[in-house]
């Protein structure tokens, strides 16, 4: 289900009435970039991190776009829509013009805004399972970059649905990089490890707080690949993500991780996740 009002330039708009252009270069080339903000208690969570890769990713696409006033129409479209539990999701595509592969200059971007309603997290709320399937990591060499060009991700993601699982874990080159929506964790000996923030993944908003957490609880954090081959032999698994905040995977391609139950660190990460939330987005006084 998604709310009914969106952004559109600059207008809000009812869902049905915001349409774009066919000349647009994000449905040509797929030529734009996104975000993903999660609210929480009317209040958006990490929301300078969200606008900062924002301004990364599209330094990455060479489009010159100041993102800054996407923080209030997001504000706005939350309020709008009476929905202070959400995921907003934020769109910049390079704008309309005829096909052709050189960009020209001069072009509006056109950004779009459209929220969906998320799950009220609460202090107690358990931590979530998953299985997940492993899939070759077809991608280009700049998934720091959020662009629009998902279809590997989503390729992949049906596939693991298809499979009765929840995520797929991308493999290049033998080593696990990320889930196609989420960045991978793995617990060995008490310590983490997930893949450095090169261009192989998306440096996850969600993955940095789970590494500032897990650091402050004195867990060790390696920013280092590991081998799909040592998948199970690892004493726990996560995902991590704006939509999924962090999520225990029990299972990969069918096998089980350890003894396919939640493991410890898991739980202290998914806990202190709860607290940083509750801090940073406090439920209103009524
Ligand atoms: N996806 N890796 C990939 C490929 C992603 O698409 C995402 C997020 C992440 C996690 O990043 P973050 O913690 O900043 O959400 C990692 C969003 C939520 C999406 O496409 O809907």
């Amino acid at each position: 289900m998604t709310a009914p009002i969106v952004y559109l330039n600059g207008e809000y708009l009812p869902r049905k009435q915001a349409t774009l252009r066919v000349d647009e270069r994000g449905v040509y080339f797929a030529d734009g970039v996104y975000e993903v903000v999660r609210y929480f208690n009317g209040k958006p969570f990490t929301l300078d991190e969200h606008l900062q890769r924002l301004r990364r990713s599209l330094g990455g696409i060479e489009l010159a776009f100041d993102p800054a006033p996407i923080a209030q129409a997001s504000d706005e479209l939350v309020r709008r829509n009476n929905l202070p539990d959400a995921r907003v999701y934020w769109q910049v595509t390079r704008g309309v013009a005829p096909r052709s592969h050189v960009i020209a200059d001069g072009l509006s971007p056109t950004v779009f805004l459209s929220a969906d309603p998320a799950s009220v997290v609460g202090p107690n709320d358990p931590l979530q399972t998953l299985s997940a399937i492993t899939a070759f990591d077809d991608r280009w060499h700049n998934c720091w970059i959020k662009s629009l060009m998902l279809l590997p991700n989503t390729l992949a993601r049906t596939r693991a649905a298809k499979a009765g699982a929840g995520e797929a874990l991308f493999v290049r080159d033998g080593r696990i990089t990320e889930g196609a929506a989420t960045n991978v964790f793995a617990v060995f000996d008490g310590e983490l490890y997930t893949h450095p923030a090169d261009r192989y993944i998306l440096e996850g908003i969600t993955r940095n707080v789970i590494i500032d957490l897990a650091r402050g609880l004195g867990i060790a954090v390696h920013e280092q690949a590991f081998n799909a081959v040592d998948l199970h032999a690892v004493d726990e698994l996560m995902v991590t993500g704006t939509g999924s905040l962090l999520m225990a995977v029990t299972q990969v391609d069918g096998k089980p991780i350890a003894d396919a139950r939640p493991g410890p660190v898991t739980q202290q990460l998914w806990q202190a996740l709860l607290n940083r939330i509750g801090q940073d987005c406090p439920r209103s006084q009524a």
